[in-house]
């Protein structure tokens, strides 16, 4: 929409073409060029009588598509094709349409080049290049002609693009983005031009529901106040080009994402809309920084057709670009950046270059910086609103991320945050830091406003019932949509209505179909939103057709269509219209089946999980861990295979969270794998490896005795196991966490011990700890002649070693 497209002047859409040669018209028109390649490989290779019919087929494949969106071919220059969208009949959506016939060119192309290699072995290349602008448009002759600069840079667009792309340029792209999406590409040196043209690659279609809205969305009631404090705050952003954070607090159901959903609109409507890119937080279940992850798909316009390997590629190039283009020009510098976010995201697995060698904290503070150099390359091009629906689920490395942003992006960036009053009870003072940063509460709607918003829900012949309804709906617009419906359905007095919310969605999901229900309790369980796919396993069991089932419940509104997230499964995704009718479906099933449902989930994701495993262990892990929490709660013992599955995944997860430095989420993770590693009969190496893990974890973040027993755990297993010198560290980590606590006594047991244990291997960190750490405890009971042998004993081994051994020397000093 917007996005500087505007009708032809004087030519109304949909007039059918005139007769013959109108006199010369400026016009706005999208030109389209697309041409073959491999031509004379083919030609080598074929008979010319075969080459011709084969061409011709081609050639009017294309024009077809030309025809199919409402184009016109204007010319074939030899093996090319120049179409033309806007003359001689405009529509209002003419670059839409321009873009969509590329894309279909390019499908077309495929299917032609299929069939080729079967019958010839041979196959073409095709290149499009789109651009709109203002043409003089006129006929000599029979033929009509278009002039001007636009259709020679749409030919340098379409020669300069890549074999199987749709490249268009700047003011196509505008006025196409919000059914297409794009992906940055550097911008291209034209023949004839003396700055680089700004270029894009068209990828998808956007999914028409992406685009459609709820069918029975209530008219908006109220809110100016809070849309100008949205705005205004966005305007800041672009007037101090710094950034802003603005958080919106509120209960369930009271309109922040509504708040953003008009927000969004309004921007849209600008010439120049800002970039809006959503990232959500997921109740459960979600993968490390998975808001910024949906944020930067988004942004580099990856298609959930993408194959892993396709996705970390696309991610690394596009970002790399934009990175490029945002003034970075030192290609290091950008290559480094884009292989952290690729790697911190789990786009890729196996980290390269000097990632490998660094410690998470490092790693974790690089990430930060790549992502906000990111947001400013992204700033530098548009202004930029990034918004985080419901960050009251966002873990606190999440958290401290937006922090981050809020505090040091430089360039037009709001930073736009929903959240519940959860929020503020885990961080006091989120928000409200700095200048730049606030928090609104969201109000219920006045009396009045509610009641305005019942009455346009209410069927006229209930109107009267509309002020009990608001009333008792205290102003939120859930509640008050609810009930509303409620009322409309059956007739109900709102006296008579359950009071509260829950208890209205309850009612409304017993009305449901029973089948019905089941689906719907069976999507709750995989969470917020949901891939078709997901629900494949239920519709066979009840032998149901899913899209008949799915479409009543879209017209019942309990679930609508949602952008894919990509955690998992195909490009169609469904959600329910609120978090809280998830909650209510998810709480209505029995726990048993809550826990055979997470299996049954998890099953489903672990085996299309295929090479993104890293990227979605927390999701499998999660749905895992539920089922053994229900099965504990119910008394029962999960089954060993299940207990296997749950020890594999987190403890995937586990590693992937303690590489991001997020202890607290590795240790819980750790912590789960270890129970069910014990039950499940893990190897004994394997488990003594992971008790010290869970012990690493717990180290600085658990009281100290929980820490001490943790590595004695560990401890005892490598003894077992007859490994000394990992006993030995274990012994020296027990010994440090006792020393840090106070404890002397029992911490110089360890010492000694860990020192007996691992003065037979040689020089190590894990002996210099020990050694200073004995030392220090003896130096501080006062037995000063036995404390310096051993800390000069640890500074010689670690200069031997090439560390500074700065601790052991101070104390020698
Ligand atoms: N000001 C409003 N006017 C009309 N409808 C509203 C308003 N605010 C919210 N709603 C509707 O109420 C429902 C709940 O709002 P939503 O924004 O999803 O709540 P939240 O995100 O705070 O949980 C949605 O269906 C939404 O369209
Ligand atoms: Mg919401």
């Amino acid at each position: 929409m917007g996005c500087g497209t505007s009708l032809s002047d004087g030519v109304a859409a949909g007039r059918p073409a005139p007769a013959a040669g109108p006199a010369d018209e400026r016009r706005q028109v999208t030109i389209l060029f697309a041409d073959l390649s491999g031509y004379t490989a083919v030609a080598e290779q074929l008979d010319p009588e075969v080459v011709k019919g084969v061409v011709s087929r081609i050639l009017r494949r294309l024009s077809d598509e030309v025809d199919a969106h409402g184009g016109t071919v204007d010319k074939f220059i030899g093996d090319n094709v120049m179409a033309l969208f806007g003359a001689p009949v405009a529509h209002e959506d003419d670059a839409v349409r321009a873009v969509r016939a590329g894309l279909g060119m390019q499908a077309a192309m495929d299917d032609v080049n299929a069939d080729l290699e079967r019958t010839h072995g041979v196959r073409f290349g095709l290149r499009v290049g789109i651009n709109t602008g203002d043409v003089l448009y006129g006929t000599i002759g029979e033929s009509s002609t278009v002039t001007g600069d636009a259709v020679n840079v749409a030919a340098r667009l379409q020669a300069a693009g890549a074999i199987g792309t749709v490249t268009v340029g700047e003011r196509t792209m505008r006025a196409s983005r919000h059914a297409v999406t794009f992906a940055p590409v550097a911008p291209l040196e034209l023949k004839g031009k003396s700055e680089p043209v700004p270029a894009h690659e068209a990828i998808a279609l956007l999914q028409p529901h992406a685009i459609r809205r709820s069918a029975t969305e209530s008219p908006l009631v109220g809110r100016r106040t809070e849309l100008s404090l949205v705005l205004e705050a966005q305007r800041r952003a672009e007037s101090e080009s710094r950034a802003q954070l603005l958080t919106i607090i509120g209960p369930a159901g009271v309109g922040k994402s509504r708040l953003l959903q008009e927000t969004r609109r309004i921007l849209a409507e600008r010439d120049a809309p800002p970039t809006l890119h959503e990232g959500r937080c997921p109740a459960y279940g979600s993968g490390v920084f998975w808001p910024v992850a949906e944020v930067l798909r988004a942004e580099a316009a990856l298609g959930e057709e993408d194959g892993a390997e396709d996705v970390a590629r696309k991610l690394r190039e596009r970002l790399d670009v934009l990175l490029e283009r945002g003034g970075q020009h030192d290609a290091e510098a950008r290559q480094r950046a884009v292989a952290l976010i690729a790697h911190v995201l789990g786009y890729e697995t196996v980290p390269t270059g000097p990632l490998e060698s660094e410690d998470p904290q490092r790693v974790r503070d690089g990430f930060f910086a790549a992502v906000r150099s990111v947001v400013e390359a992204m700033a530098a091009r548009c202004p930029v609103v990034l918004a985080f629906e419901d960050i009251h689920w966002a873990d606190d490395s999440m958290l401290d991320l937006i922090g981050h942003l809020a505090r040091y992006v430089r360039g037009p960036v709001l930073i736009l945050c929903l959240a519940r009053e959860d929020l503020i009870e885990r961080r006091e003072r989120w928000g409200t830091a700095r200048r730049t940063e606030r928090v609104h509460f969201l109000d219920p709607l006045a009396p009045d406003e509610a009641a305005e918003l019942v009455a346009a829900l209410l069927p006229a012949d209930h109107a009267a019932l509309a002020a009990g309804v608001a009333e008792r709906a205290e102003g939120n617009p859930l509640f008050a949509e609810e009930m509303a419906r409620s009322v409309a359905e059956e007739g109900a007095a709102p006296d008579r209505l359950p009071d509260t919310i829950q208890a209205v969605l309850a009612a409304r999901l017993d009305s449901l179909e029973p089948v019905e229900r089941r689906v719907v309790q069976h999507a709750a369980v995989v969470g917020r939103t949901f891939s078709l796919e997901v629900l494949e396993p239920i519709a066979r069991e009840e032998s149901v057709d899913l899209d008949e089932v799915l479409a009543v419940l879209e017209d019942k509104d309990i679930l609508v269509q949602e952008r894919p997230s990509g955690v998992l499964g195909g490009p169609v995704e469904l959600g329910f219209r609120h978090v809280l009718i998830r909650d209510v479906a998810y709480e209505s099933l029995p726990k048993a089946l809550r826990a055979a449902k997470h299996i049954e989930v998890a099953r489903w994701a672990e085996e299309r999980a295929g090479d993104r495993s890293e990227e979605l262990a927390e999701v499998v892990g999660a749905h895992y861990l539920e089922a053994v929490e229900y099965r504990a709660q119910l008394g029962e013992r999960p089954d060993r295979e299940v207990d296997a599955a749950v020890c594999l995944w987190a403890a995937m997860a586990g590693r992937r969270a303690w590489r991001l430095w997020q202890q607290s989420e590795a240790s819980r993770w750790f912590g789960a794998a270890l129970k069910s590693g014990e039950r499940s009969g893990l190897p004994d190496a394997d488990l003594a490896e992971l008790t010290e893990l869970h012990a690493t974890t717990l180290d600085g973040i658990a009281a100290y005795d929980k820490v001490v027993e943790a590595y004695r755990t560990a401890l005892e297993r490598y003894e077992t196991l007859g490994r000394e010198l990992d006993a030995g560290r274990m012994d020296a980590m027990a010994g440090a966490s006792l020393f840090n606590a106070g404890d002397d006594e029992n911490a110089m047991e360890c010492m000694e011990r860990a020192i007996r244990r691992l003065e037979g291997f040689g020089d190590s960190e894990d002996l210099i700890t020990a050694l200073e750490m004995l030392g220090n405890a003896r130096r501080r009971r006062g037995r000063l002649h036995l404390a310096e042998p051993l800390l000069r004993k640890a500074a010689d081994m670690g200069s031997r070693m090439g560390a500074s051994a700065p601790l052991s020397q101070a104390y020698l000093a």
